[in-house]
C-alpha cells in the first residue's frame, strides 16, 4: 500500500476520505436548519454511539453545513 494514497486515516475526529453511511443524517441536519433559518420548528441532534463510532466526525461536518448555509458556528466568547 501506498503510505501517501492509504485511505486509512484514524484519529479523534479526523474526516475521513470516505464518511460512509451518513448523508440521511446530514440532510436531515441540513433540512432542520434550513427550516430554523425560516423561523420554523425542528428537532435537535443528539449524536450518541460507542467510542470511535464517528460522533465527532458528524459534528464537524454538521459545522461545515451550517457554515456553508451562512450560519455563525464560532463559539461564543466569554
Ligand atoms: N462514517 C464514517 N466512515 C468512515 N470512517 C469514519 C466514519 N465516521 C468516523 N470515521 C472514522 O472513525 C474514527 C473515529 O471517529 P470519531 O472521532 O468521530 O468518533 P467518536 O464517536 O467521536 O469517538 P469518541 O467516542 O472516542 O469521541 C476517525 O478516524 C474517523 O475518521
Ligand atoms: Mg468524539
Amino acid at each position: 500500500m501506498d503510505p501517501v494514497k492509504n485511505p486509512y486515516a484514524p484519529g479523534a475526529g479526523t474526516r475521513p476520505p470516505e464518511l460512509a453511511g451518513r448523508q440521511e443524517i446530514l440532510d436531515a441536519a441540513g433540512i432542520a436548519i434550513q427550516r430554523v433559518q425560516a423561523g420554523r420548528f425542528a428537532k435537535s441532534f443528539i449524536f450518541i454511539g460507542l467510542r470511535g463510532v464517528g460522533k465527532t466526525v458528524l459534528l464537524n461536518e454538521v459545522t461545515r453545513i451550517a457554515e456553508r448555509l451562512g450560519c455563525n458556528t464560532s463559539p461564543p466568547k466569554v
